[in-house]
């Protein structure tokens, strides 16, 4: 692990020699690779072991950028990206529009589009302009595992895989960018995150239900603990956990609940969803590493970024959930 002025130049130096880095974002720590080199691509993918045919999201440090990457198909459609990149770039929004041509394959898993978003995070934008490339990055985990959110975490996951993490402290959102599709005047939330549907509503039409783009990384099994975890969607005061147990809690329990667990992660004593999200990969982590059987996690409210942390939530419980039915 490497910080500062070193720390950039050296990352710099060794995306340039066609080698991956674990790098700090404003969202999750992503495990960065020279877009136009295919060999850097393919070490993502294997230091991941994440399949070839799931594509990656492409950073830029600045939204002038964007012509590198992507081919606009109308007029229509550079206005709309203008609109949404003045008011969420830099920043946690992920847009997936028409790939350039000259973008190579493996970066967009054989699609015609391409995923990108302008960052926010000051390390990585110095980064990618000293090296003067846009960079792929998917977050740095092991595939379908949960997401880090600190280089210690990264260091965990990939750590015996990886030359290089650049430890720009721990992520400000916690959660992955949003992903949008447009299409004409509509939006469709592919992946929800820190920029809201709330938010999106006023630059048209915001749909989930239809696919205009399919993500071949929105599995039902992903951000997986090893542990079984289960969400608990009973009457709280009939739920009873078996011996041994940790739990996810959104606000501070009281000692009756307190009292039914070896282990408590509390994602945001005042209940506040954004500290929750900040919070809520590392919690998931650590109570993943203690020495309970299982996991329980409370439900948080599906609203504001309430929805992007239900939605990994879901994800993370896929399979153990047995009986409750309630994931996707
Ligand atoms: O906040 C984030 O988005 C983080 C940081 C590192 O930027 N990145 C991230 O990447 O979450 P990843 O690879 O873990 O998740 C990206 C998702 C995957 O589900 C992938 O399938 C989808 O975006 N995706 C990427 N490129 C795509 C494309 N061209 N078409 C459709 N889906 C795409
Ligand atoms: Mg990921």
């Amino acid at each position: 692990m490497i910080i500062g002025e070193q720390g950039i130049s050296k990352s710099v130096e060794c995306l340039r020699g066609g080698g991956v880095v674990g790098l700090p974002t404003e969202t999750v720590y992503g495990l960065a690779g020279d877009a136009w080199n295919p060999l850097a691509i393919a070490r993502i993918f294997e230091a991941k072991d994440r399949p070839l045919t799931d594509p990656l999201i492409v950073h830029l440090p600045e939204a002038g950028w964007l012509e590198r990457v992507v081919r606009f198909s109308s007029l229509e459609q550079r206005k709309m990206v203008e609109r949404l990149a003045t008011a969420f770039w830099p920043g946690p929004l992920t847009v997936l529009l028409p790939k350039h041509p000259d973008l190579p394959e493996l970066v967009t898993a054989g699609s015609d589009y391409v995923a990108v978003r302008v960052t926010s995070h000051p390390l990585f934008q110095e980064v990618i302009h000293r090296l003067g490339s846009p960079v792929a990055a998917p977050s740095a985990n092991r595939f379908g595992r949960i997401s880090p959110t600190s280089a210690e975490d990264v260091r965990l996951e990939l750590g015996d895989k990886i030359p290089l993490i650049l430890d720009g402290g721990s992520c400000k959102h916690g959660m992955e960018s949003t992903i949008v599709a447009l299409d004409g005047e509509s939006l469709e939330i592919l992946r929800p995150g820190p920029i809201t549907k709330e938010r999106l509503n006023e630059f048209g039409h915001v749909g989930t239900a239809r696919k205009i783009v399919n993500t071949p990384g929105s599995l039902p099994g992903h951000y997986a603990p090893r542990k079984k975890l289960r969400i608990i969607e009973t009457d709280i005061k009939g739920f009873a956990a078996e011996a041994d147990s940790g739990y996810l809690a959104f606000t501070t329990p009281d000692p009756e609940m307190r009292e039914r667990f070896s282990a408590i992660e509390v994602l945001s004593p005042s209940g506040d969803l954004c500290e929750a999200a900040a919070n809520f990969y590392g919690a998931l982590r650590r109570l993943d590493n203690s020495k309970v059987d299982i996991l329980y996690a409370d439900p948080l409210p599906e609203e504001g970024m309430g929805v992007a942390i239900m939605d990994r939530l879901r994800r993370a419980s896929h399979g153990s959930n047995h009986g409750s039915g309630h994931h996707d």
